[in-house]
């Protein structure tokens, strides 16, 4: 195939996105593009962005422009363009444009960037995104998007308007992508979504998905994202089940947002507080040493001091192992942008209070597993030097070895902070598998 032209691509945002990114590689890849890895080397430029947040926005828009100033072809790929057009036309009104549903239309766009021509791709492809070619940003890490948008309608999220409604894939076309992957060496699959729970295809729901992509042989496992606990409660039981299969991550990402039924209900969640309490006590019942993550929102529209109070007691009753904090930023679409606004100073103070605290439970989670022994799994180069392992909860572990990607080791945990633990690698053990 002719070489055509040197694309490079720089990604922001959600697994979700950072799959999306991989496809376009594989796919631009595909038509005889090479890759390369920074700007300067490359005659076309692609941004996949994300604007979850106020901030992230910001700094969307600020990357945007540098990249516009190269004076490059560019290309503006992500959730951006599909739910904020207008700012992609004022920040680089000549960029051609691709949407989180569109991803197949990114060799149009990179050519049509190349010849000067400004195309817009973001209306929505029939087609799921199954089967496309990557090229994996991590080659042991291989991220399965199962579904595309949500079934919920979040009064603060931006996220609906750039990946719509909820659709999910065919499962045996999952299956097959997974299968593939793992033959191409992938240690582990990230089962991901905007909401992993409302998974549905017929009759098949997440645990059943579960079990298809477990049957799959191979030393893989399976971390399973982020699920609205909405969903979750619908197929709870099952779900526990699911997680028994020792491919699976004893790892729960379940984002509560607020400690307050009220703040919740002004949220639109669609769930309690009990509702969240019932579904992590029920798999910390089955997994005790499972890992928790949530997410909680500071400063919501009409969140008082109480409904505040109540968000801390739950992080103090629950102690996550680790829990995203943000300020609460008015995204604009959004019924809660309409809403009356906290004072920022407000916001601000609860988020710091609220950081400082789950900085703490984080902490003393963590160092609750020191001394402990097992089997991990090396992800990826650690910031600091060493290698990132994780065990069967998901736990990084920092060791300071020599490894490769993918390589099972024996390891003791040594020490603990806020956001990892460290370790060292110890003798094999088979009572602690
Ligand atoms: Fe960001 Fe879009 Fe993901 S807004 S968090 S990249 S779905």
């Amino acid at each position: 195939m002719k070489p055509r032209g040197a694309v490079y691509v720089e990604v922001y945002g959600c697994a979700a996105n950072m799959a999306d990114a991989e496809m376009m590689m594989g796919l631009l890849e595909g038509e005889g593009y090479r890759i390369v890895e920074a700007p300067d080397e490359a005659d076309v430029l692609v941004v996949v962005t994300c604007i979850v947040k106020g901030p992230t926005e910001a700094r969307m828009v600020h990357r945007i422009s540098r990249l516009n100033t190269l004076g490059k072809p560019l290309v503006v790929a992500g959730c951006m363009p599909k739910a904020e057009r207008w700012l992609v036309r004022r920040t680089a009104p000549g960029a051609c444009t691709v949407g989180p549903n569109s991803v197949r239309r990114v060799v149009e766009a990179v050519r049509s960037a190349l010849s000067g021509r400004v195309v817009d791709a973001v209306e929505d492809d029939e087609e799921p995104k199954t089967g496309l070619p990557r090229r994996r940003l991590n080659p042991v890490v291989h991220i399965e998007e199962i579904s595309s948008g949500c079934l919920g309608s979040c009064a603060y999220c931006i996220v609906r308007l750039a990946r719509g409604r909820l659709r999910s894939y065919p499962p045996e076309e999952i299956v097959r992508d997974v299968e593939r992957a793992v033959s191409e060496g992938c240690r582990f699959v990230w089962v991901t979504s905007q909401d992993t729970a409302a998974y549905r295809y017929g009759d098949v729901r997440l645990p059943q998905l579960l079990g298809m992509i477990c049957e799959i042989e191979g030393g893989f496992h399976v971390r399973v994202g982020m699920m609205n606990p909405m969903n979750a409660l619908e197929i709870l039981d099952d779900l526990l089940d699911a997680y028994e299969d020792p491919k699976v991550f004893k790892f729960l990402h379940l984002p509560v947002q607020s400690g307050s039924d009220r703040v919740l209900r002004l949220m639109n969640r669609r769930y309690t507080v009990e509702e969240f309490k019932h579904i992590v006590s029920k798999f910390r019942s089955r997994f005790p040493r499972m890992t928790l993550v949530t997410d909680v929102i500071c400063g919501f529209p009409g969140e008082g001091e109480e409904d505040f109070s109540e968000t801390v007691k739950l992080l103090e009753e629950v102690r996550p192992d680790f829990t995203h904090v943000s300020k609460f930023t008015p995204r604009p679409g959004t019924p809660a942008a309409r809403m009356k606004q906290l004072p920022t100073q407000v916001v601000k103070e609860r988020s710091r209070r609220v950081s400082a605290l789950t900085r703490t439970i984080s902490l003393e989670r963590n160092m609750e597993w020191v001394g402990w022994r097992g089997w991990g799994v090396v992800e990826k180069p650690g910031r600091g030097g060493g290698y990132v392992v994780r065990n069967f909860a998901y736990r990084p572990i920092v060791l300071d070895v020599n490894a490769e990607l993918g390589e099972r080791l024996d390891v003791i945990v040594v020490g603990a902070e806020a956001t990892h633990l460290r370790g060292k690698p110890a003798l094999y053990s088979p009572q602690n598998l």
